[in-house]
Formats: C-alpha cells, sequence, structure tokens
C-alpha cells in the first residue's frame, strides 16, 4: 500500500512511526512532514487544506490510503475531495467534523441525542450573553463557537473575566470564529480523553489517555496544546467507558447517522468524570496531539489495520490487539511557550538514543539547517516512553530527556503526577 499521511507534528509522527512498521506499508508520504518525519516517509509540499491540491498529489504518486491528521484539513472538506475521487481516506466529511468545529453543533447534537454535558446557551451578540452571565453566575465557561486552534475557551473563575472574554470575543478576538459564542455551566471533576475509531456505523475503542494543558508544573500557568500525556487513564475504569460509549458516542453517532451525515475517522471525546459519571466536554474529530504519540506507541503496527478498517467501513469484525502497558510522552517545548519564542537553536544528543518499540523521540517542530537539526515551532520533541507500569514508562522517557542537548528547550518534570504522585 501506498500511504499519505497529512500533518507536520508529532501526531504525524507518531502516526508514520506506526503505520511504518506495518508489512502492508511499501511507500509512506508525509505532507508537509517535519525533520524526524523525512527520517521514516518521504515528505512532500502543498496546501494541506486544498482538497484539489491532495486529490492531484494523491492521483500522481498512485496514494491507496490517506490518513488526515489535524482538523483543518477535515473542516475544509478534503476528506470529502479524497472520497470523491475515489482515493481511501481516514477521517471525516466536513459536514461530520462539524462536531469540532462548531461547538453549539456539537450541543444540539447532544440535546438531540440525550447525551449528558454542560448546560448551554449561544449568542450572536454581547448584551444577552452579558445578561446571562449575570443570571448564571461564575463559574462559568466562554466558548468561541468555531475553531480557534484551542485557545476559543476562557474558563472564568469570577463574572469580570467572563463579561471580559465576552466583549474579547465579540470585538474580534477569535476573528470569525467567535462570530457566535456559546456560554456553558462550569463542570467540576476529573478530565480524561476516550478515543474510537468509527465506519459510519460500528464503534471501536483503541485507548485513553490523560494530557497536561497547562505549561507549568502542578498544572498552572497559561494553556497550551499539550504539555505531555500518558495512556491509559486510570479514571477511564471499564465502568465508565461503557458509560461514556453507551451514553455519549453511541447516541452521537447514530444521530449524525439519522441526519445523513455518518462519522468516519476517529472520534475523540474529552470527558469530565465525577462519581464514576461521564460528561461531554468536547468532541474532536482527529487524534489528539499529544495523545495520538502515545496512543500509537502501544498500538504499534496494527494501528494501520484498525484505520484501514474504519475507512473500510469493516470495524465490526475487527479487534484491538491489547498489551497491559503504558505509555508516556514528554514535550520538550521551545522557552517562551506558549509565548514568544524564538526558532532555530541546536538540538543535539538524539542520535544517540534508542529508537525502539518502547522508546521513540517524535519530532513536533524541527527542521535540518544544513547537516544541523533546529527548533522550528513551540511544542518542538515529543519524548515517549512504554513500560510495564507507568513510572517506568516516565523513568525512561525523562532519562531521554536528560540526554538531549538544548539548552533552549523545556519540559515539565511532572507528567503524569495525578497517577504517579
Ligand atoms: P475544549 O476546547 O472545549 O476542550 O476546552 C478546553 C478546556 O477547557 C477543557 O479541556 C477543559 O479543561 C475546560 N473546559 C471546557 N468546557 C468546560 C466546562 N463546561 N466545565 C469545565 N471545564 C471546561
Ligand atoms: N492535546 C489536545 C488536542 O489535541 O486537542
Amino acid at each position: 500500500m501506498n500511504i499519505l499521511i497529512l500533518g507536520s507534528g508529532g501526531r504525524e509522527h507518531g502516526l508514520a512511526w506506526a503505520i511504518k512498521q506495518n508489512p502492508k506499508c511499501d511507500r509512506l508520504l508525509v505532507a508537509p512532514g517535519n525533520a524526524g518525519i523525512a527520517e521514516i516517509a518521504e515528505c512532500a509540499s502543498f496546501d494541506i487544506t486544498d482538497g484539489g491540491q491532495v486529490v492531484n498529489f494523491a492521483e500522481e504518486n498512485a496514494i491507496d490510503f490517506v490518513i488526515v491528521g489535524p482538523e483543518a484539513p477535515l473542516a475544509a472538506g478534503v476528506a470529502d475531495r479524497l472520497r470523491a475521487a475515489g482515493v481511501l481516506t481516514f477521517g471525516p466529511s466536513a459536514a461530520a467534523a462539524r462536531l469540532e468545529s462548531s461547538k453549539s453543533f456539537t450541543k444540539e447534537i447532544c440535546d438531540a441525542c440525550g447525551a449528558p454535558t454542560a448546560a448551554w446557551a449561544r449568542f450572536s451578540e454581547a448584551g444577552a450573553a452579558r445578561d446571562y452571565i449575570r443570571a448564571q453566575g461564575a463559574p462559568i465557561v466562554v466558548k468561541a463557537d468555531g475553531l480557534a486552534a484551542g485557545k476559543g475557551v476562557i474558563v472564568a473563575m469570577d463574572e469580570a473575566e467572563a463579561l471580559a472574554a465576552v466583549d474579547g470575543m465579540f470585538s474580534g478576538a477569535f476573528g470569525a470564529a467567535g462570530a457566535e459564542v456559546v456560554i456553558e455551566e462550569f463542570m467540576e471533576g476529573e478530565e480524561a480523553s476516550f478515543f474510537v475509531l468509527c465506519d459510519g456505523e460500528d464503534v471501536l475503542p483503541i485507548g485513553t489517555a490523560q494530557d497536561h494543558k497547562r505549561v507549568g508544573e502542578g498544572d498552572t500557568g497559561p494553556n497550551t496544546g499539550g504539555m505531555g500525556a500518558y495512556s491509559p487513564a486510570p479514571v477511564m475504569t471499564p465502568e465508565v467507558q461503557a458509560r461514556a460509549l453507551e451514553g455519549i458516542i453511541r447516541p452521537t453517532l447514530a444521530e449524525m447517522a439519522r441526519r445523513g451525515t455518518p462519522f468516519q475517522g476517529v472520534l475523540y471525546a474529552g470527558l469530565m468524570i465525577r462519581d464514576g459519571a461521564p460528561r461531554l466536554v468536547e468532541y474532536n474529530v482527529r487524534f489528539g496531539d499529544p495523545e495520538a504519540q502515545v496512543l500509537m506507541m502501544r498500538l504499534g503496527a496494527q494501528a494501520l489495520d484498525l484505520m484501514q478498517a474504519a475507512a473500510e467501513g469493516r470495524l465490526a469484525g475487527v479487534s484491538v490487539n491489547w498489551a497491559d502497558d503504558h505509555a508516556i510522552t514528554v514535550v520538550m517545548a521551545a522557552k517562551g511557550y506558549p509565548g514568544a519564542y524564538e526558532k532555530g537553536s541546536e538540538i543535539r544528543g538524539l542520535n544517540a538514543l534508542p529508537e525502539d518499540s518502547r522508546n521513540m523521540v517524535f519530532h513536533a517542530g524541527t527542521a535540518r539547517d544544513g547537516g544541523r537539526l533546529v527548533a522550528a515551532g513551540g511544542r518542538v520533541l515529543n519524548v515517549t516512553a512504554r513500560g510495564d507500569s507507568l513510572a517506568e514508562a516516565r523513568d525512561r522517557a525523562y532519562a531521554m530527556v536528560d540526554a538531549i542537548d538544548w539548552p533552549e528547550g523545556f519540559c515539565r518534570r511532572d507528567i503524569g503526577w495525578r497517577v504517579l504522585g
């Protein structure tokens, strides 16, 4: 099989690494990729949100299967264009990707199918939104309706912060994404992520994870794209998984199918769990980053077979071959992230590190500058390890971190603290 992955981050390096191990994979291409991906796949450069360019590239390169990494091409309808051209594709249609691209759409689906989630209201002007906040009181959560690169959610601990968030959104802080605003009840509990493959009809759970969104140790400081993750998430017991599947995920998928927009791809449910009861925080219509890195490390080569079965509508006949293992990834970021940071600093020491089924440094934002490996983004490396226990995986991941020579980078030293203390 010739396989094309769209995307350029640690998630796509993780996907490429797992797929490359599957003997079914002949040629592996990634667009646009990064310096780490280039070591295991051919990288190509074109606009991955332009369906026409993606279809042309797939046809010119005799691609048999396309896996879409990030949400932007999905929301732009790239999977629709590929399927219309007869290319087998993993990832939802633009209509089904609204589960991520519109927060009010997801809320409507939850209401229609009875999935538990935070009470909510939608506003298209500031006055009514301000009145609602004053009536509800704080804490309260203010969200830009559309895609805002993970930045459009303000969890306001007091009323003034919520009012300021509303004013910011309606004065264009998130562009078109903030033209509509969703205001939600603040949910308490423990957050976890649940990943399921869907083929439009059937669903297959492929793992749970927890991430660390805040930049600082002890989960303090500004929000980021994620500073680390581990899998499995202990709070996602078999009972909680069953409740999430039967009470949230299956009803959502049935409602999507009923509307004529069945969901195919990976559905990433962000859940809030309290007293064993999960409620939906949000859906994403793609793998998490860095959650994919720990899932891929645990699934290995079978990830390709599972994604192919989802794309071909064959999930009913497949199962996951589970190992009783744990994986962790520690994000190394450029100093200053998530604020302003420098690009171009040299990273040394990676060549001496093990690269096997239990230890892998995935590249999130790197480039080659002559012979040098340099930082090319905010989140730069995902130092990932797998072990029989989370403690073992954590110790090996941090041993790798300590062997990396990159003075301009930093990481959190407490990834996994909820479990490990
Ligand atoms: P989202 O982009 O919707 O996942 O929101 C980002 C983060 O904000 C989530 O991961 C939660 O930590 C938090 N959050 C979102 N909605 C709520 C809510 N209704 N109650 C409490 N926390 C929330
Ligand atoms: N790590 C969170 C996300 O991928 O959205």
